[in-house]
């Protein structure tokens, strides 16, 4: 059982990502800003907490993250602005990543975009180009870091049933459910040696934990 702390807790893929590891027997503590939100983060059989982590510092954070054993990382702006893409999904979650190095030796889990790299490619006059840079700043942060990490690399996601079914390691990116996107949150919870792993990933012809166990 490990103890998880799920930043962005109401998030789609954060929701399904609960219910996953709590079925699981891992305690999960989900951090959602609204408090209106405890309710649904609570019925996937997490612990709510109210943060929002666009306006803690990094010790707020660190006192906010002891005892994880795992952080996962699942908030993003959503497509604001971007200087509100750059507060949250760059420089909030650095700070949470200085947190977690202070809190012992958790495994900090990622959710990225397949995507995600300095040189994304995405011209600057694109609505895109906010969130291309502030992954792509937080992906590099977290891997120049002395955590153990996993980055996850999920290509377009959608609400379509899990088929609990995965490609990894392709060079092209595709689709994949948020329900599969969860099955491989779930899976590197339980499997810390795929630790100092980018994994992209679309939904493919592999059960998860096969396409996963062969990165180990
Ligand atoms: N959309 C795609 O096709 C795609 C593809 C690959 C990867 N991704 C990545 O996958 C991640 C998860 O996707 P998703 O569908 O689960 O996204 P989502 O439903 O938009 O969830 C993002 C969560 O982040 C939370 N959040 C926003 N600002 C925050 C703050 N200041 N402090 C704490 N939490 C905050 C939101 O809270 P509220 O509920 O309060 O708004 C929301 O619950 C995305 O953030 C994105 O980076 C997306």
């Amino acid at each position: 059982m490990a103890a998880v702390t799920i930043i962005g807790g109401h998030g789609k893929v954060a929701l399904r990502a609960s219910r996953l590891l709590s079925d699981a027997g891992h305690e999960v503590t989900s951090w959602v800003r609204n408090p209106d939100h405890a309710p649904d983060v609570e019925a996937t059989g997490a612990t709510a907490a109210v943060h929002d982590a666009e306006h803690m510092t990094s010790d707020e954070m660190a006192e906010a993250l002891a005892g994880a054993d795992v952080v996962v990382w699942s908030a993003g702006a959503g497509g604001g602005s971007a200087e509100r893409t750059r507060a949250v999904d760059h420089e909030a979650a650095v700070r949470s990543m200085e947190a977690a190095a202070t809190i012992g030796d958790p495994l900090y889990v990622m959710v990225s975009y397949f995507g995600a790299k300095p040189d994304h490619g995405v011209p600057q006059d694109n609505a895109f180009f906010a969130y291309a840079e502030a992954k792509a700043a937080a992906d590099e942060h977290l891997r120049g870091s002395d955590l153990r990490w996993v980055v996850l690399g999920p290509s377009t996601l959608s609400d379509s049933a899990g088929t609990g079914r995965i490609e990894v390691d392709v060079a092209d990116s595709g689709e994949v459910t948020r329900d599969d996107v969860a099955a491989v949150i779930a899976h590197v919870v339980d499997h810390p040696d795929l630790a100092g792993r980018t994994i992209r990933f679309n939904n493919g012809d592999t059960p998860v934990a096969e396409a996963l166990d062969a990165l180990a």
